[in-house]
């Protein structure tokens, strides 16, 4: 199957503030019907990213949510931004892509907004309009790489997560 894929850019983040600063940026590039995928290994980022994007919606949406849990083992968090939701999924403990549809996430992919920890876990599944950050340690313990890639028909405009784009 084709799978148009774009690698947009490739950035180092040097500190956990750097990390919550993309976050942020990405947070304001969001609509309806947008996929995330969090790619890496264990420990490198991707509930760091998806909390401070849910933490600068809450701001936006002047909506309180003190505590952003990970959902490692409820596998769903939902947040209500309005126009949409924001489903926060982390597929690390489902053992079949098959197990996922259940979880009814083919409605959030097409409505709302998915961030989605371990997306590998979907197989075939994995919508192919989709931004996809991968995430890998860097050389000390607060640095990180990411590589954003689109891929299928994500929008041009993300070049604005560059610093300060
Ligand atoms: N530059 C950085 N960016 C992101 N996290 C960092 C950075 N530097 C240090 N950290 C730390 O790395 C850890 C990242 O943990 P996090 O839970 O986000 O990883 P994860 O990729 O979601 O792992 P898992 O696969 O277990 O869900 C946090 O403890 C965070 O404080
Ligand atoms: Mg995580």
């Amino acid at each position: 199957m084709a799978n148009d894929q774009t690698v947009l850019l490739t950035l180092k983040l040097a500190d956990l503030a750097a990390t919550e600063s993309l976050a942020n940026r990405l947070a304001g590039l969001l609509k309806p019907g947008d996929v995330i995928a969090l790619s890496g290994e264990l420990g490198t980022g991707k509930t760091v990213i998806a909390r401070g994007v849910i933490r600068a919606l809450a701001a936006t949406h002047t909506v309180d949510v003190d505590d952003i849990p990970s959902p490692t083992f409820t596998l769903v968090q939902q947040y209500d931004f309005p126009p949409f939701s924001l489903f926060h999924i982390d597929l690390y403990r489902i053992d079949s892509p098959g197990d996922v549809l259940e979880l009814g996430v083919e409605d959030f992919f097409a409505e709302d907004v998915s961030l989605i920890e371990w997306p590998e876990r979907l197989g075939a599944y994995l919508p192919e309009d989709r931004l996809h950050l991968t995430l890998q340690a860097g050389d000390h313990d607060r640095d990180r790489i990411v590589q954003i890639e689109k891929c299928g028909a994500w929008r041009d405009q993300d070049l604005e997560l560059t610093p300060d784009g």
